[in-house]
């Protein structure tokens, strides 16, 4: 049996270097990552850790391509042999990419004024061709795995404290996954009980077959869905 066939890449990242040029200051230069190189197979996480500042969450932006990296090269693969160099692709093409490939949960809700939860989770379901009652029903299932009180469901997300906020941005960015999911530190200020029931959601996704690459602030959370780990160390 051939287990490359099996479990392809998904994502290839190859020296990838982001260089901030802060044009208000001169084009005073910033580094924000260099030399970065790592692969994620289907169905595996890949967590990127490493002290505060070094890089992380701007990797993650670089790669859904928030910013343009200034060097390297980032390989998705689209399936049946089709790969795209994201760091490559015009912001059009990458529109397309975002809405067909790749996922980003980031560490922050956004959302419009007066849409009850349910149905800012039950957004992307709907977008994707799913019936509006069916989409409902899977974003009330979802909610309900994150520990949200039925009593929310019909309120705007807006009211609710950090945590629930952070679980209404898990159930939308995981509920009509897609092919990468890029997620920057989906636990960060939940409980005991809703941090497990995300890793559990995180371990459903993997057996979907999703590539993903995490930010954890909790070592002792990631090593549980983690199944390799890429380490930055600041630069001196
Ligand atoms: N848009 C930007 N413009 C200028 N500098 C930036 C920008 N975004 C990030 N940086 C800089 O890049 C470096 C890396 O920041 P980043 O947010 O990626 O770190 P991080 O590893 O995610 O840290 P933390 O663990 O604290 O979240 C920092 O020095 C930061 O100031
Ligand atoms: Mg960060």
């Amino acid at each position: 049996m051939n287990i490359q066939v099996e479990n392809p890449p998904c994502l290839q990242v190859n020296d990838l270097t982001k260089e901030f040029t802060l044009h208000n200051r001169d084009g005073m230069q910033i580094n924000g990552f260099s030399g970065v190189s790592f692969s994620v197979r289907t169905g595996e996480l890949l967590a990127l850790t490493g002290p505060s500042g070094v890089g992380k969450s701007s990797i993650l932006k670089t790669v859904y391509r928030t910013y343009t990296p200034s060097r390297g090269t980032i390989w998705l693969h689209r399936g049946q042999g089709k790969m795209v160099n994201l760091a490559g692709c015009s912001e059009s093409e990458m529109l397309g990419y975002r809405r067909r490939h790749i996922g980003f949960v980031t560490q922050f809700l956004k959302i419009l004024p007066r849409i009850p939860a349910l149905d800012v989770v039950a957004a992307p379901l709907i977008e994707t061709g799913t019936r509006k009652d069916e989409a409902r029903e899977r974003a009330a299932e979802m909610l309900r795995a994150l520990h949200i009180r039925e009593e929310l469901f019909s309120i705007s997300p807006l009211t609710f404290s950090g945590g629930e906020q952070q679980r209404i941005n898990i159930a939308r960015g995981i509920i009509a996954p897609k092919k990468l999911l890029l997620l920057d530190e989906p636990t960060a200020s939940l409980d005991e009980q809703s941090a497990s029931s995300v890793l559990q959601l995180l371990q459903e996704l993997k057996r979907q077959k999703i590539c993903m690459v995490a930010i954890f602030h909790d070592r002792e959370r990631m090593v549980q869905v983690a199944d390799n780990e890429y380490h930055l160390e600041q630069e001196t």
